[in-house]
């Protein structure tokens, strides 16, 4: 019986560390081919060559999602080489939390061009295949933080309610084509994702929070391979998951 997943090609930003590394590796083990983007190229090509190497299918390309035409760029490449998308994992992001009247405009640019801009991109840039195909997938990746808002991390927080509004308004366009849109909004879990933050006393107090709480990527990795390995005519549209042991 079909996973659903096999064969499927599948876009995925912010792959070089965190929740898009283990989702490339969960899915390329359950037959997606799998095209990855960030902007460490080392990482995202040792990444692809040992997927292949392990019988799998990657590609990697060099992107950074705050430039449109790379991210346009790496959705290109994937369909020249593979022939389709399939799903476009809009994952890339970053979280350096402070409170506001420390004026950290840099962050914020970086958070809202990222976080964002860079989601907006990733659907500019499948969309067009997709509706030509009439079928494919959306996912982005959001977090308990577009649920709720807390101090210190207003303008992250804002970030991903607005990948949470974006994604509605894109699930319902999107029904004339029969395409699938999912949110994924997970809570803490160990990555990467702390060393972004540039304070250091409003980091030190997350990294023990994650140190006590954080769980494993993995656990977006099955979230995601659970939307897409859903038959067609079933639309998951959003996972929001959290350590057992998360209270807020
Ligand atoms: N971990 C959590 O607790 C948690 C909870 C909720 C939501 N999230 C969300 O999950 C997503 C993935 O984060 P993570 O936890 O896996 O953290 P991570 O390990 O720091 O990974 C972040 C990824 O985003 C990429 N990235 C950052 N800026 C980029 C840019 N300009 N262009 C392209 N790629 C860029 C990084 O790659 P390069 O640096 O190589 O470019 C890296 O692959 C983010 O959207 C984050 O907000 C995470």
């Amino acid at each position: 019986m079909s996973n659903n997943i096999e064969g499927k090609v599948v876009v995925i930003t912010g792959a070089s560390s965190g929740l898009g590394e283990a989702a490339a590796r969960h899915l390329a083990e359950q037959g997606a081919t799998v095209v990855l983007g960030a902007r460490r190229a080392d990482r995202i090509n040792e990444l692809a060559v040992q997927i292949n190497a392990a019988g799998g299918k990657a590609l990697a390309l060099q992107t950074d999602v705050t430039d449109p035409a790379q991210v346009q760029a790496l959705v290109d490449a994937a369909v020249a080489q593979f022939g389709r998308i399939d799903v476009m994992l809009n994952n890339a992001g970053l979280m350096p939390h402070s409170p506001l009247d420390r004026r950290e405009i840099d962050d914020w640019n970086r958070e809202i061009d990222v976080n964002i801009k860079g989601v907006l991109y990733g659907i500019a840039a499948a969309l067009p295949y997709m509706e030509r195909q009439k079928s494919g997938h959306i996912i982005n990746t959001s977090s308990v933080a577009g649920h709720k808002v807390g101090v210190n991390n207003a303008v992250y927080s804002a970030t991903k309610h607005a990948v949470r509004v974006i994604s509605e308004g894109l699930r319902q366009e999107v029904k004339p084509y029969g395409l699938r849109t999912t949110i994924i909004s997970p809570g803490a879990v160990a990555t990467e994702l702390v060393e972004s933050i540039t304070e250091p006393d409003v980091k030190a107090g997350i990294q023990s929070f994650y140190d006590e709480n954080a769980i494993s990527p993995d656990s977006f990795a099955r979230c995601v391979a659970f939307a897409i390995s859903q038959p067609e005519d079933v639309d998951i549209n959003e996972i929001l998951f959290r350590p057992t042991s998360q209270a807020l």
